[in-house]
């Protein structure tokens, strides 16, 4: 029997670079998804073929050499060694994936793959699992397959997201507060168009300097595991030993995770110029002081806010380049588009793609 799998790509409201180190996210699961059709095959071999890529590959199972090969399909083959790594055997398949998330824009097109094959392998083969267990293995996936360090915020949010809401989620517990999305505002994607290309090293470097400032603070704070333990008042008491980049980036964790309780606190009071006001202090300290920003991403930041019915505006997902989110007053979002749009493309030269998104269920089966 054939069946289909949807999973959604992602925008983060607030709270980026801060997944890895046990701090607070606040996603939006959207309605763009990767799709994966499944049916059974007699033999322990998987084939999964790629309708954006118009290529398809096959390997056994059984094959204990399997390892990265720097292709699209270490995704979804990196999610099967994983599943049956962790226990999980898998009945051999065929695997038709479409996706429709801009990949490469910082919307989480990877997650979108990992957790629509992990969903479609597990039921081709009758099995059930816990969706944080499951979030988790998607996540190891790519660490181990596609070499990035990534946390667990988009294959969690793949999974959990809400329509209407926004989730805040706690990286340690993995605990989730869903928070309704006011009617009468709108999430604006702007597309830069730059892809993240480079940004795989830059990221696991700003990995392991959040690390480094760990450990030196973890010498007079003992009970430090993470900077998630670690307050501003703390980090300028012991800075001295840590180099200035790394102060910055802590610094910039520390803040965000402050700013990502406080704009919980403004959705759930729908004060959305408050939130607002903690969009922009997350794009300055992302731009200053963890440097993960772009030019493009900047002027994308700086043509929005300086439009009617703008709440709040900011880079969102790893940077670099791919998106910003944009949160905008209902009555607004068509002359937000009218005038951001022509002003980003005669500035670069580059075609922005602009979505006006609504908060959409995670990954489920389409019947
Ligand atoms: C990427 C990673 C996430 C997260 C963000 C930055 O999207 O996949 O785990 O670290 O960057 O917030």
């Amino acid at each position: 029997m054939q069946r289909l799998f949807r999973a959604p790509g992602r925008v983060n409201l607030i709270g980026e670079h801060t997944d890895y180190n046990d701090g607070f996210v606040m996603p939006v699961a959207l309605d763009f998804s990767t799709y994966a059709k499944v049916s059974p095959r007699e033999d322990r071999r998987l084939q999964v073929c790629s309708d954006n890529f118009g290529d398809e590959v096959e390997i056994d199972l059984d094959d204990q050499q399997l390892a990265a090969r720097g292709h699209w399909s270490d995704y979804p083959i990196g999610v099967a060694v994983v599943l049956e790594r962790a226990g999980y055997r898998l009945r051999g398949a065929r695997l038709e994936i479409r996706g429709e998330v801009p990949i490469g824009s910082g919307l989480s097109s990877s997650a979108a793959i990992e957790v629509a094959t992990a969903c479609a392998l597990l039921a081709n083969s009758d099995l059930e699992i816990d969706k944080r267990e499951l979030a988790r293995l998607c996540r190891q996936a790519e660490n181990e397959f596609a070499g990035a360090h990534v946390g667990i915020m988009d294959q969690f949010i793949s999974l959990f997201g809400q329509a209407q809401k926004a989730l805040m989620l706690d990286c340690r517990s993995l605990e989730i507060r869903l928070l309704p999305l006011p009617d009468n505002v709108r999430l604006i994607i702007c597309n830069t168009m730059v892809k993240h290309e480079l940004a795989s090293s830059a990221y696991n470097e700003r990995r392991a300097q959040c690390e480094a400032g760990v450990k030196h603070l973890a010498k007079f704070l003992p009970n430090v595991t993470a900077l998630r333990d670690v307050t501003v008042q703390e980090l300028e008491r012991y800075r001295a030993g840590l180099s200035e980049v790394v102060y910055r980036r802590c610094r910039h964790v520390i803040t965000e995770n402050a700013r990502v309780l406080a704009a919980a606190d403004a959705l759930e009071r729908r004060d959305l110029h408050q939130f607002g006001k903690l969009m922009a202090e997350s794009h300055k300290s992302l731009r200053d002081d963890y440097e993960v920003s772009s030019e493009e991403l900047d002027l994308m930041v700086a043509l929005a806010q300086k439009v009617e019915g703008v709440y709040g505006a900011r880079m969102t997902g790893g940077g670099f380049g791919g998106c910003t989110i944009n949160l905008v007053a209902q009555e607004y979002a068509e002359q937000f588009q009218q005038i951001v749009a022509p002003e980003y493309e005669r500035i670069t030269k580059l075609k922005p793609e602009i979505y006006v998104c609504t908060a959409a269920n995670g990954a489920e089966e389409v019947r």
